[in-house]
């Protein structure tokens, strides 16, 4: 299934989908149209009850530029918070995603386009990407959740160093502080990231689910909290037929096969 907004597509194919933000001329910046487009792409994969979500962006220079400069240069506060908002909510639905996120990120990743990425479970990197939270030097700061995103992936001192300077980080360096996980040749990312989706998406997917509900929770909530929606998780998916399935696999000593 194919499903394509001015500036957004959707392709799904059986259990994963790929949402490409295209909008290349701009470098995939994020304006208002492509941000309705986004959510409205998101409730689709929703739909499609697909197990892994690829976020990219069109063209070979950019994976997402930013928010768009252009657009907010004369926001009244009333209407930033609006902007801010509709980027916090799109952020929060992908790291809710009923399913893996990966973030493919294919080229220049900075401001918004970096906090995208890092709302997603993985991040796998070009060679030739560069990313960073570059907002200082527009006078503002990350509005997408990246002050609270990014220490807990490469922490605190190295993302006060990466807001306060605005840094723009190669792959190779964004590697080092494991703000990516990956990093690959260039045209080598859509088949690397499409052989990992396929690997995620015959995973028992109840258990995948509660695992990345179990993680966010580690971020999100006192320890106690986690810790006691862990143990109930854990718990729940016993009797699932994956579970079976799983425990029966390895007693007969083959592979598993879930549903
Ligand atoms: N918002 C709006 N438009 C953007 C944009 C953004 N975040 N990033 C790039 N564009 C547009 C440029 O204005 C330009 O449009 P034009 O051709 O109509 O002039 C087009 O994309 C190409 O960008 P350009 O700067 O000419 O390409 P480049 O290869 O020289 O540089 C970047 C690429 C990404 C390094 C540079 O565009 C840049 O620094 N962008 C801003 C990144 C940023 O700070 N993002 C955070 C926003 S919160």
């Amino acid at each position: 299934m194919d499903t394509d907004w001015e500036t957004v597509s959707l392709d799904v194919d059986d259990d994963v989908a790929t949402l490409t933000v295209d909008r290349p001329d701009s470098l995939n910046a994020l304006n208002t149209e492509t941000m309705d487009a986004l959510e409205a792409a998101l409730d689709a994969a929703e739909e499609a009850d697909v197990r892994v979500l690829v976020l990219t962006g069109a063209g070979d220079k950019a994976f997402v530029a930013g928010a768009d400069i252009g657009y907010m240069q004369s926001l009244s506060t009333e209407e930033a918070e609006a902007y801010a908002e509709q980027g916090h909510t799109i952020c929060r639905r992908l790291e809710r995603f009923p399913g893996v996120t990966i973030a493919a990120v294919n080229g220049y990743a900075f401001g918004g386009g970096c906090e995208l990425a890092l709302a997603c479970d993985l991040r796998v990197a070009s060679e030739r990407a560069v990313l960073g939270q570059t907002e200082i030097d527009l006078g503002i700061i990350p509005g997408w959740g990246g002050t609270q995103r990014l220490p807990a992936l490469v922490g605190d001192e190295v993302a006060r160093r990466l807001i306060f300077f605005g840094e723009r980080i190669d792959a190779g360096d964004a590697y080092e502080h494991g703000l990516v996980g990956e990093v690959v040749a260039h045209d080598q990312l859509n088949d690397h990231v499409a052989e990992m989706a396929t690997e995620l998406a015959a995973k028992p997917k109840f258990a995948i689910r509660a695992a990345k509900e179990a993680l966010n929770t580690a971020h999100e909530a006192p320890r106690d909290v986690g810790l006691d929606f862990e143990r109930r998780a854990w718990s729940g998916l016993f009797g699932t037929p994956d579970q079976r399935e799983g425990m029966e696999a390895f007693v007969e000593k083959r592979d598993p096969e879930f549903e």
